[in-house]
């Protein structure tokens, strides 16, 4: 429906208020740089060009949008809002269609709101359309002065406003739509004559209306869209409600969450229907999970795909791991990254998994260290067993074919190979290869001797 459309995103601010080493739009809210939330809008509305103005930290920005079709500016200096769109003009001299101006510290926007601006610009055939919406408390914002009639008048700055102006709750959202011929003219004309001495992008306005043009001023209710990052405090408001949003979405979406307050999911993570997630399950990065599981209390999920039917017990960590389908894990186990678990296989308590694959149907249900290791199916690890994988400079592998039963207590010492169908007494310390279908033991032979705890009493 939107033809023409070029989105700018503002981004080159530096965010003094975040106290922060990392530039403010890199800030992750639902574990996403807040950066990517509007250019996803832009890409939602069909933007057929998104640039993006940047400033602090321009190389780290880039390189995390390397990958998305989008055009990034440079501003050098941040002498404002009206600079910042100008750049990026210049990057689309003599484009007639629409603008669209979005915030990169404002990540709750929704591309409804952002279409229904677009709506109401392209209705009224405007010059120019600012998104507005009251607030309990304006300070710190632009404030919308109307006329007598209702229609817009100018923004005034907090900073430049007197009392009587600050008394008005009507702010300015800092997202607009513009005609990108008004905007290309008006863009060199806007005067830096504020007490910021800033060049205001909200002048346009005024400049507008002084050449009869239309512009418009158009309030939205759902002002939690609208909340700008300034500080820290507002991205943990902005965190909370981008949570609460996702989480309300896995729920429409047939995913039941126990006590959502308190399960964490980050953007990006995707969840078949009929999962139940306990309180305190946290989902992050690009992790997925099949229809049917369970994730019990306390367990934290990283970059990992869980298949169908899995049940994660109690409090593990699960980190770049492939799980998969009618798995078991925990409670209190730990995958790290490179771990493979087949089809129905099962790790118990404190287990710990690197780089290991596990075959279909096998087991290591109870203190056990597997690392480097490749596990056929069918196998059934011992409690206790170590793949002692490390020489102290070096990392080896442990392999072990189908159907191999090892006790409890067993070291690897790797390099090692165990063939199909071996059996590894308990105890040992498997240092040597063991050919298929054999018995390895290396315990050494039990002593009893008789009568000695009689004998050693009395000798006292
Ligand atoms: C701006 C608006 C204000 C509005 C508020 C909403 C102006 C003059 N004021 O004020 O009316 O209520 O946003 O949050 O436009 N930026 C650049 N380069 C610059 C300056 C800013 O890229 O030189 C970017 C920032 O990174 C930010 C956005 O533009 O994403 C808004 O800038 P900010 O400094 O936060 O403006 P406010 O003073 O909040
Ligand atoms: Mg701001």
């Amino acid at each position: 429906m939107n033809s023409n459309i070029v989105t700018i995103i503002l981004a080159a601010g530096l965010g003094k208020r975040m106290k922060s080493g990392l530039a403010k739009v890199l800030h992750p809210v639902a574990g996403i740089p807040m950066i990517l939330y509007p250019i996803q809008i832009a890409e939602d509305i069909s933007s057929e060009r998104i640039i993006v103005v940047i400033g602090h930290q321009a190389e780290r920005v880039k390189g995390l949008l390397s990958d998305r079709v989008v055009e990034v500016v440079h501003q050098t200096e941040q002498k404002g809002t009206a600079d910042a769109v100008r750049l990026a003009m210049d990057a689309i001299r003599g484009y007639q269609g629409m603008v669209v101006v979005l915030c990169g510290d404002v990540p709750l926007i929704t591309s409804k709101t952002v279409s229904d601006l677009i709506a109401v610009h392209q209705e009224g055939n405007a010059s120019m359309t600012v998104l507005t919406t009251e607030v309990d408390d304006a300070t710190g914002y632009g404030r919308i002065v109307r006329g007598p009639d209702g229609s817009i008048l100018r923004i005034v700055e907090d900073r430049d406003a007197d009392e009587g102006t600050k008394a008005i709750n009507e702010i300015n959202t800092g997202i607009y739509v513009f005609d990108g011929r008004f905007l290309s003219e008006v863009i060199n004309e806007i005067r830096p004559e504020n007490v910021q001495e800033e060049f205001y992008l909200t002048d346009s306005i005024e400049i507008g209306l002084k050449r009869g043009l239309r512009v418009y001023a158009c309030k939205i209710l759902q002002k939690e869209e609208v909340i700008g990052v300034n500080s820290r405090v507002e991205l943990a408001l902005v965190d909370s409600l981008m949570r609460r949003r996702i989480n309300n979405s896995h729920m429409l979406n047939g995913v039941t969450l126990i006590n959502p307050e308190s399960i964490y999911i980050d953007a990006g993570v995707s969840i078949a229907q009929d999962v139940t997630l306990y309180p305190g399950t946290t989902l992050q990065g690009n992790t997925s999970i099949g229809k049917g599981g369970v994730i019990y209390p306390n367990s934290r999920i990283v970059d990992s795909y869980i298949g169908h039917h899995v049940v994660i017990k109690d409090s593990c960590v699960i980190e770049e791991s492939r799980v998969n389908e009618g798995s078991q894990v925990g409670p209190f186990a730990h995958l790290r990254s490179g771990t493979v678990l087949e089809k129905d296989a099962r790790i118990g308590n404190y287990v710990e998994l690197k780089k290991t694959v596990m075959g279909e149907g096998s087991k290591a249900n109870h203190l056990t260290y597997l690392g480097d290791a490749e596990i056929g199916s069918g196998v059934n690890i011992g409690a206790g067993t170590i793949t002692c994988n490390f020489d102290g400079e070096k990392k080896h592998k442990t392999i072990i074919g189908n159907n191999v039963f090892v006790g409890s207590d067993v070291q690897f010492i790797a390099p090692v190979k165990i063939g199909d169908g071996a059996f590894i007494g308990a105890g040992s310390t498997v240092t040597k290869d063991v050919p298929p279908g054999a018995l390895a033991i290396s315990r050494p032979e039990q002593k009893n001797m008789e009568g000695w705890v009689e004998r050693k009493k009395k000798s006292k």
